[in-house]
C-alpha cells in the first residue's frame, strides 16, 4: 500500500445558521464498514501520538475541533497534512506508518476504523514496518 491511495475525503456538510451538520455512512463516504470509533482529547500541547502503523486496518482521521498535523509515511515518502475543519477526513489506508503532531488546543481528533482494536495489527517499531513494506 502507498500514500497514493491516502487522502482527504470532502465529507457532507448540511449547512445551517442553527448549526451545521455533518454525517458519515461506512461503505459510501469512507472505503471501508465502520466498525470501531475513538477519540483523542485533551492532548497537551506539543505532544505527538501515533507513530506506528496497521497491518491490515483502514482509518478515517476527522479533527472534530481545533487542529493538527498527520504525517503519513509508507517507507518511500513522507507527506504532511494539516487538518483543521470538522467536515475533511484524511484516509488512511492499512501499511502506513502515521504521526499526529501540532495539536492545538482543545482539539479533538475522531478517527473511523474498520476492525475493532488489536494489538496484534499494530507495527510500532519503524525498522519492522519499512521491512515488511519491502517483502
Ligand atoms: P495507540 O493506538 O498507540 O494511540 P495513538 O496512536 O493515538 O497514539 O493506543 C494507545 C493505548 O490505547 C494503547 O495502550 C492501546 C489502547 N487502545 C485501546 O485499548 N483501544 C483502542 O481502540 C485504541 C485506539 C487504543
Amino acid at each position: 500500500m502507498s500514500l497514493i491511495e491516502c487522502r482527504i475525503i470532502d465529507l457532507p456538510k448540511i449547512s445551517d445558521p442553527r448549526g451545521n451538520l455533518t454525517f458519515i455512512e461506512g461503505g459510501r463516504h469512507v472505503p471501508f464498514e465502520i466498525k470501531r470509533v475513538y477519540y483523542l482529547y485533551d492532548v497537551p500541547g506539543g505532544a505527538e501520538r501515533g507513530g506506528h502503523a496497521h497491518k491490515s486496518l483502514h482509518q478515517l482521521i476527522i479533527a472534530l475541533s481545533g487542529s493538527f498535523d498527520v504525517i503519513l509515511d509508507d517507507g518511500t515518502q513522507k507527506n504532511r497534512f494539516h487538518l483543521n475543519r470538522s467536515y475533511y477526513g484524511m484516509y488512511v489506508c492499512p501499511m502506513i506508518w502515521r504521526e499526529l503532531d501540532n495539536f492545538s488546543s482543545a482539539s479533538v481528533c475522531m478517527v473511523l476504523a474498520s476492525n475493532l482494536y488489536d494489538e496484534a495489527d499494530y507495527y510500532r517499531d519503524y525498522g519492522a514496518f519499512v521491512q515488511a513494506q519491502n517483502l
